[in-house]
């Protein structure tokens, strides 16, 4: 295990996700979501990217950007496998929280699949509330819906 404090989040590149993506079993083990990579999103929602870089590679990273009404969605978290239990997971949200804020967002929105219980336990330890909805994704394909009102930490003593 590294600790998170060796690495610097910025806004991500095309280039950071081009190296997560030829890493991807590092982020994501035996799940394939290469596919949700949507460069589009880091080309058009650039300061609501980020990557948490380090001298031996990209630690972690955040794909999210803020709607139209206000909501900073995360797309994509994910720490790499040797930097987890680091607090970089909750520092990346932190980030993100401060970029997406900066644009008008007063919530924060996440989804993730029903099985994905480390996420679940995950975005608990950060506040969130989640709901299970079904048919979320389509006919039988319910997903597990993360909220929280900004700012991120105001419960926290
Ligand atoms: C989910 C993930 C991003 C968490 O990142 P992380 O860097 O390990 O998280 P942190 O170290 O910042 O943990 C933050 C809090 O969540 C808790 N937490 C993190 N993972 C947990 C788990 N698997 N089970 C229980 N609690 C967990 C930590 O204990 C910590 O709580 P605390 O600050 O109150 O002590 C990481 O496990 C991951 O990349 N998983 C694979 C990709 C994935 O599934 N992403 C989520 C898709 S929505």
């Amino acid at each position: 295990m590294i600790p998170a404090m060796r690495t610097q989040i910025t806004p991500a590149e095309i280039t950071d996700i081009h190296q997560v993506l030829a890493d991807h079993h590092r982020y994501w083990g035996d799940r394939d979501l290469r596919s949700l990579h949507v460069l589009a999103l880091v080309h058009e929602f650039g300061e609501t990217c980020l990557v948490a870089r380090a001298e031996d590679g990209i630690h972690g990273y955040l794909i999210g950007f803020v709607s139209p009404a206000g909501t900073g969605y995360v797309h994509l978290i994910a720490t790499r496998d040797d930097a987890r239990g680091t607090g970089l997971g909750r520092h990346l949200y932190a980030a993100f929280a401060d970029a997406a804020h900066r644009q008008g967002a007063l919530r924060l929105k996440a989804i993730t699949s029903v099985s994905n219980t480390e996420s679940i336990a995950f975005h608990r330890h950060l506040g969130f509330t989640v709901k299970i909805v079904d048919d979320y994704n389509g006919p039988g394909q319910a997903r597990a819906v993360f909220h929280h009102v900004l700012p991120l930490y105001a419960a926290q003593p």
